[in-house]
């Protein structure tokens, strides 16, 4: 074979490792999919013709091996430890007393704080650079040989990045959590549900599972990830910190999750454990407390290691999201589309922190699947900022007293037909006169993301349609001062702030207002889609449905239902009020909220206290852009901590460069 052949495949290969590196570690593509596509299939062809080309560490060889029989057992050079748990800030504190004791330390001890991932745990042997087998934890002493599966998992370099800083070590043994990240996993179990397999019951099962198949190619199918969070034997190299030990993982190539954080003193990993839960529900994967280690490598061996676990570490665990209460009644609450939705009323308990006394419950379905009773002991569970929810009934706890539930034949508010149509979970009141539907219709228009009209909250619209002071949201902008003072709690001055700020939510965006009609299944996403397709509020009022359909993610179910809403008499009568009412939604971002309109900023290197996703959408909410790569056209570089390659073409350019503080100046 020619010698052009082999180096062409050995740059291919080169360059799609970097990619890979750039993109699931970094989190800092330089390429487009379509162009590592490209680079791919050219390198599968190439090996295709050439089958002597190929290595065991070539990308292409990510797709699974042939099944095996059973795992292998591997034993551990160094057993791998579980972690000592605490639940609250007094065993946290206490644990760094502990620590400060056999250290006789008086001073504040560094710690390195970490999500704890609730995953599987695996490790990784590295030897001259090239991953050589892979195992899970299993009894801590010997686990099981998963190398085959854990060479599909794109987050797992086939061999480490060789760094001027750092010279790849003679062996490296690596620790870290596979899981699956949250989209994912719906995704995934939504497929197998369509294909008839039984569903996973959480992620980490999930990820688990997915580690332990013989077959690999099934594991490749799978949406693993790692992170990795400590080593176990390591000749070749050698760290102070487990600070260090992080960094120099990242140097090799190794993905580590970016919200790591050293704390100086216990206080500080405390602080740190309130803002990861507070971020909890947010996160892409699921995490299940914080991990505390002491930073310090001589510390730690000092300190040494109990029974099953190191005296040098901890798992602050987060409070427990799912409790037991008594579902005292049923309730059907009337939605702004008129769908009729089943809601809890519990006995107030408190859920991680929060009283919780009311529970959604979706639908009829899935109150009937669930066979849930009023009268009933149930489980249930809270998920951050999303309404509580009924896990399962205890029936261990049921009487015989408890009552069955049934949806009603007609709108519990209006007393019109309900009816329910095929394919719809949800019945629906069909009177678009239904003071219910009115009065969310309304509660949405004014909401947050839709004309933000600040003062106008739900009991106040409640209020004002109860008393006949609006029947449709076009009314809000024909309102009287004098009316407005003879409601409760309404005196002058609120009524004149109200007035400014219906006045003020005139000057808003097409997509903000296309959102705040309440159009069926047209969500804020979707609103800005056709937005940005249509330009024009009159020429999406016009448009018919194959130019629709024509719209990328606008499918059938969205185009007829706007169509349908937009051929209403009584829907374009409101907007044409609304309009001559001087309301003027804009193309352009405008005003107040849109001072980096124009702006293009770059996003480089981990931000100490926001995630990348976080300022990104930060950026964008005030109008700015947030792209991938440095031109001269870019108006900031923010880096963080390991900036990339981009920070250096910032300088270079001369483009202004922000750290997190300067960023956070530009958008207060
Ligand atoms: S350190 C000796 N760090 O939690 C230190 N563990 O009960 C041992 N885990 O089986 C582990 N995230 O799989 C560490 N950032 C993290 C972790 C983490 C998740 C898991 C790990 C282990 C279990 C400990």
């Amino acid at each position: 074979m020619e010698q052009v052949i082999k180096e062409r495949a050995a740059y291919l290969r080169k360059a799609l490792n970097r990619h890979n590196y750039l993109y699931y570690v970094l989190d800092e593509p330089e390429v487009s999919d379509a162009e590592y596509d490209r680079i791919m299939r050219e390198l599968v062809d190439l090996e295709g013709k050439y089958p002597e080309l190929i290595t065991p560490d070539s990308p292409t060889r990510r797709v699974g091996a042939p099944p095996l029989e059973k795992f292998e057992s591997v034993p551990h050079t160094i057993p791998m430890l579980s972690l000592e748990n605490g639940f609250n800030e007094e065993e946290i504190r206490a644990f760094d007393q502990r620590v400060k004791k056999l250290l006789e330390e008086d001073a504040r001890v560094t710690y390195t704080a970490e999500p704890k991932m609730d995953g599987t745990a695996v490790e990784l042997i590295y030897e001259n650079g090239q991953l050589v087998r892979a195992s899970t934890r299993g009894d801590g002493f010997t686990g099981e040989d998963i190398t085959a599966n854990v060479r599909t998992i794109r987050t797992v370099p086939l061999t480490l990045l060789a760094d001027s800083s750092l010279s790849i070590p003679e062996r490296l043994e690596v620790r870290g959590e596979v899981f699956i990240a949250l989209d994912a996993f719906k995704e995934f179990n939504k497929e197998r549900l369509e294909k008839g397999e039984p569903p996973f019951a959480n992620p980490r099962n999930a990820a688990a599972g997915s580690l332990r198949q013989l077959n690999s190619k099934i594991t490749a199918q799978r949406p693993l990830e790692m992170f990795c969070y400590g080593i176990g034997a390591v000749e070749g190299l050698s760290f102070d910190t487990h600070w260090d030990i992080l960094n120099g993982l990242k140097f090799l190539g190794l993905r580590v999750n970016p919200l790591v954080h050293r704390c100086k003193g216990i206080e500080s990993a405390i602080e740190y454990y309130k803002d990861i839960e507070s971020k909890r529900h947010r996160l892409a994967y699921e995490v299940d407390g914080v991990v505390i280690k002491v930073d310090d490598i001589e510390f730690q061996k000092t300190l040494g290691e109990k029974s099953r676990s190191p005296r040098w570490a901890i798992a602050y665990k987060f409070r427990p999201t799912q409790e037991t209460t008594r579902l005292v009644k049923i309730e059907v609450q009337v939605g702004r589309t008129g769908a009729l939705t089943p809601v809890a009323h519990l006995e107030p308990v408190s859920v991680g922190g929060v009283v919780v006394s009311r529970a959604t419950l979706h639908n009829e379905d899935e109150i009937a699947k669930k066979d849930i009773r009023e009268g009933d002991t149930v489980l249930i569970q809270r998920a951050g900022d999303v309404i509580p929810e009924v896990v399962k009934v205890v029936l261990s706890k049921r009487t015989g007293q408890e009552i069955v539930f049934k949806m009603p034949d007609t709108c519990p508010v209006c007393g019109s037909e309900v009816v329910r149509l095929e394919g719809e979970a949800a019945r629906r009141c069909i009177n678009a006169g239904c003071t219910a539907q009115i009065k969310e219709r309304i509660k949405h228009f004014a909401s947050k993301d839709a004309l933000d009209i600040d003062g106008l909250g739900d009991k106040l619209v409640e209020q004002m349609v109860e008393k006949g002071l609006i029947k449709s949201y076009a009314d809000l902008f024909t309102l009287k001062r004098d009316r407005l003072i003879g409601l409760e709690r309404m005196a002058e001055k609120s009524a004149d702030n109200l007035l400014a700020a219906i006045e003020n939510s005139k000057r808003t965006t097409i997509s903000r207002f296309i959102y705040a009609l309440g159009i069926r299944y047209v969500g804020e996403h979707i609103a800005k889609v056709l937005a940005e397709r249509f330009v024009s509020l009159e020429r999406l009022m016009e448009t018919g449905e194959e130019e629709l359909l024509d719209v990328e993610e606008v499918g059938p179910q969205v185009s007829k239902s706007v169509i349908a809403f937009f051929k209403n008499i009584e829907n374009r009568q409101n907007i044409d009020r609304i309009l001559s009412c001087g309301v003027i939604p804009e193309t352009k971002a405008v005003g107040k909220e849109h001072p980096l309109a124009g702006k293009t900023f770059v996003l480089t290197g981990t931000l100490p206290s926001i995630t990348r996703a976080e300022a990104k959408a930060k950026i964008e909410g005030l109008g700015g852009k947030v792209t991938g790569s440095v031109s001269s056209k870019t108006s900031y570089v923010v880096a963080g901590e390991n900036p990339g390659s981009k920070l250096d073409k910032a300088g270079s350019l001369g483009v202004e460069i922000l750290d997190e503080e300067g960023l956070k100046k530009l958008l207060s």
